[in-house]
């Protein structure tokens, strides 16, 4: 049961990672039969040194359970496959330090005692997935990670994110690492997911050289430098966060929504490029936000506009045309004047239309021709609303243990499924 009893058969099965600078392609290598593994479970050392005896191991490969003070894996240099280190809960310290290569995933989870981590070699994983690991300081990776496809950092005790150097990645998590307090990243593009959530209260987030995204999601930072960023394909959220200006200097298109809400400090907002929003915005329950003002180019708004709270000021000084609804809700005095306008000449294509200030109510479901036939705020301003869920969800999860494991649980199917589609 523990080794195949034939040579591996997928020695032409490529896969292609993305590097840091390039593309690297590697082709899993035939083995002798005793560094064949399928889907094999270490419990003791001695099934550890069979693994470690091996300078290329290939198949999949977990090592479980509380027989192990110290996990010791010095010897193997390449995992063609994935390694889980699953619940090793006497496990102080896992040594790796000649480990280069695992083409899958490299699982450590549920290791809750683990301080010791050597991974000092390692630089090309598929995933890497580090997920609560309360006792791990140090990520171990001297050499640094340069080709990845998926990151996920969930719930360990890690200060920083040192070693992992990749500038292109389909999924970046790092979520509920309470002692992560700076994110300085080099990440050039993350085509899937960037995902920032619950670290340390005050976790200032540097993205300095990332140029493009596709869903962007920010919660409970503390501020955010992001101004090499032009193009976000899917949606962007930053909420919950304690940040004072949200500024994206060179974003030029939001292929989705936009959503900023409940940012008690924010003060100030600065998209000073941004001509298209593709989905709804939604600018919601900012306490201190005076004004919306900072759009100057926004021209078009694929979705609904929802926005609510207390502003004295904001218009939109370019905008022609927007497909679903507008509700806005103002408790300061900021005019109408411009959205009526805009609702009246037909470029408010959703039925619904909303403008309230502190002066009164003014709304209509508007009658204008051709308002039936619209995608508008069906199709558009659900995607905004669906965001707007998963956001909350995630947030409530900081509250509720069994509801953040089932969202971390998800975050992590979800980077394999990623990492399936990617490789295999
Ligand atoms: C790119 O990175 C890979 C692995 O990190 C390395 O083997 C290769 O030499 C690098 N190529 C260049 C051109 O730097
Ligand atoms: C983890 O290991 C502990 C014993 O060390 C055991 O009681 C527990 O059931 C294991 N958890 C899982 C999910 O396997
Ligand atoms: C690429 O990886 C190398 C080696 O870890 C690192 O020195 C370099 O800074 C990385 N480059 C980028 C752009 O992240
Ligand atoms: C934007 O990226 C370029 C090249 O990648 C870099 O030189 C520059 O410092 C970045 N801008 C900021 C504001 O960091
Ligand atoms: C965004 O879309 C453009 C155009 O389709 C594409 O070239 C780019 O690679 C995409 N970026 C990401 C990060 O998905
Ligand atoms: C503001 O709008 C959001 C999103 O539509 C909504 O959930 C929230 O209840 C509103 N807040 C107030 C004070 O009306
Ligand atoms: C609102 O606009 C007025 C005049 O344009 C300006 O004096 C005032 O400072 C603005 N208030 C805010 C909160 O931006």
């Amino acid at each position: 049961m523990q080794f195949k009893t034939i040579f591996t058969t997928s020695a032409l099965a490529g896969i292609a990672l993305a590097a840091n600078n390039s593309t690297l392609t590697t082709a899993t290598p035939s083995v002798t039969k005793d560094c064949s593994f399928s889907d094999f479970t270490a419990t003791n050392s001695a099934q550890v040194q069979q693994v470690a005896a091996c300078q290329t191991a290939v198949g999949d490969i977990t090592i479980y359970g509380d027989a192990f003070g110290s996990i010791e894996l010095t010897g193997v240099e390449q995992i063609f496959g994935s390694l889980h280190v699953k619940n090793a809960t006497q496990a102080v310290t896992l040594n790796a330090p000649t480990l280069q290569l695992v083409s899958g995933t490299l699982e450590l989870n549920a290791n809750t005692i683990l301080q010791n981590l050597n991974l000092a070699q390692l630089t090309t994983v598929g995933s890497l997935n580090f997920n609560a690991l309360p006792a791990l300081e140090q990520t171990g990776l001297t050499a640094g990670i340069t080709s990845a496809d998926s990151i996920v950092i969930a719930d360990t005790g890690l200060t920083s994110l040192s070693g992992i150097n990749v500038y292109e990645l389909k999924t970046f998590d790092v979520n509920n690492n309470q002692d992560i307090d700076t994110i300085d990243s080099g990440l050039q593009s993350v085509t899937d997911s960037l995902s920032i959530s619950y670290n340390a209260e005050k976790v200032d987030v540097i993205l300095d050289q990332l140029t493009s995204a596709n869903n962007v999601f920010l919660q409970s930072i503390n501020s955010l430098s992001a101004n090499n960023l032009t193009t976000v394909n899917g949606s962007l959220a930053v909420s919950s966060s304690s940040v004072d200006e949200v500024q994206f200097k060179g974003l030029t298109n939001i292929g989705k929504s936009l959503t900023i809400n409940k940012n008690d400090n924010l003060e100030t907002l600065d998209f000073p490029k941004l001509t298209n929003i593709g989905g709804a915005l939604q600018i919601s329950d900012n306490e201190h936000l005076r004004s919306f003002d900072g759009f100057p180019e926004l021209k078009t708004i694929g979705g609904s506009v929802d926005i609510n709270g207390t502003f004295d000021n904001g218009t939109f000084e370019s905008l022609q045309r927007v497909a679903g609804g507008f509700n806005l809700k103002s408790e300061g005095d900021v005019s109408c004047d411009e959205f009526k306008k805009l609702n009246s000449d037909g470029d408010i294509k959703g039925n619904k239309f909303v403008c309230s200030n502190a002066d009164g109510a003014s709304s209509s479901s508007s009658s204008k021709k051709g308002s039936s036939d619209s995608t508008d705020s069906s199709d558009s301003s659900e995607t905004g609303s669906s965001e707007t869920t998963s956001t909350k969800a995630k947030s409530s999860s900081k509250d509720s243990g069994a509801a953040s494991h089932t969202g971390k649980l998800g975050a992590i199917v979800a980077g394999f499924a990623i990492f399936g589609v990617a490789l295999y």
